[in-house]
């Protein structure tokens, strides 16, 4: 008996323990710390890297790939993580896992994934890269009812016929949705509008002719600005941006977003968000510092840029916070 007692005793204080524990990570944090392991709100790195933020409402819902170690390495993972503040972020499970999609080599990589809500189909439409050595090039979609899944893989293609590499989404002030592509072969990175239904790339706006990837737009007071970077792989390289009155261009020429020599802090562009508070709206870049070799250790770079004027910059990342009603980001004490 006294045994049983102390054996309870003892799970009581262990499981007394474990929830002090679980508490301390689940505490609601305040600050954005690019660059430092950002954990959920469950505790874990943010697994969603080559990301993509789309906005439901009051909510960001946050997909990338998914590379944590615990994964089967025959699958493929999207990770969906949501948020009204951009800080804390829940996840919301691995909306996609996918199996190889059909005759693909058993090294096939899906990256970059971009969910596009469409409002006539109450559809929620992912593009994603799908690659075979970085030969294949295609995109693939993949759809679902709901923003957190799960997303049934349809089809993958070439868009408009044309090679695809690294990709991006933008969506305009008239509600048009847009698919941005690295087409090599073409020596540049274009703009495609897709369809009503968002299942189709349906017809090429622009071709710029820079050798860029890892594409973003954003509009910003009458202008469009483009962010990419150059193409080394998972090294980080000096990103740059451009920018036109109109998605057809034309485009101004490049130029650095932040000194050339510190090559975009490690970080490669993802994506370009806004956020229109009261007093201000802001732009943040999303960008990846890539760990190849241990992926799941993977960081990221989400900092307001000063952007005005056709001018835009990256700001030394450093920790901040965001208040999302007036729009306004604040650098804290290190
Ligand atoms: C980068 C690209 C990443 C990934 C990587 C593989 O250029 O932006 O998404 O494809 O190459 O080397």
């Amino acid at each position: 008996m006294k045994n049983i007692l102390l054996k309870r005793g003892r799970l009581l204080l262990t499981l007394f323990l474990v929830t002090q524990f679980t508490d301390t990570f689940a505490q609601k944090q305040t600050v954005i710390r690019p660059g430092e392991i950002w954990p959920d709100t469950d505790g874990n790195h943010i697994q969603a890297h080559g990301g993509g933020i789309t906005q439901i409402g009051d909510t960001y819902y946050w997909y990338g790939e998914a590379r944590a170690q615990s994964q089967d390495p025959d699958r493929r993972y999207v990770g969906c993580y949501s948020s009204k503040d951009l800080t804390n972020w829940k996840f919301r499970g691995n909306v996609l896992e996918m199996a190889n999609p059909d005759t693909l080599a058993a090294n096939w990589v899906l990256e970059r994934p971009k969910v596009f809500y469409n409002k006539k189909t109450k559809k929620y439409v992912m593009y994603v890269h799908i690659d075979v050595n970085y030969k294949l090039a295609q995109v693939g979609i993949a759809v679902s009812n709901k923003p957190t899944g799960p997303f049934e893989y349809v089809r993958r293609f070439h868009p408009l016929g044309f090679e695809s590499r690294d990709i991006g989404q933008f969506i305009d002030e008239d509600g048009s949705a847009y698919l941005i592509f690295e087409d090599r072969p073409s020596g540049g990175f274009r703009i495609a509008k897709l369809s009503d239904d968002y299942m189709d790339v349906e017809k090429n706006i622009c071709l710029l002719k820079e050798r860029i990837e890892g594409g973003a737009i954003i509009y910003y007071e009458g202008l469009y600005y483009c962010v990419g970077s150059g193409l080394t792989g998972w090294k980080p390289n000096p990103n740059k941006y451009a920018t036109a009155t109109s998605l057809e261009g034309p485009w101004t020429e490049f130029k650095d977003i932040a000194p050339p020599e510190v090559n975009t802090y490690g970080a490669q562009s993802s994506m370009l968000i806004k956020v229109v508070g009261s007093k201000k709206t802001t732009v943040l870049l999303l960008a990846d510092i890539w760990k190849p070799e241990t992926q799941w250790d993977s960081r990221y770079v989400l900092m307001p840029l000063e952007i005005g004027n056709g001018k835009l910059w990256l700001p030394t990342p450093q920790p901040y916070t965001i208040n999302m009603k007036t729009g306004e980001t604040t650098f804290v004490e290190q």
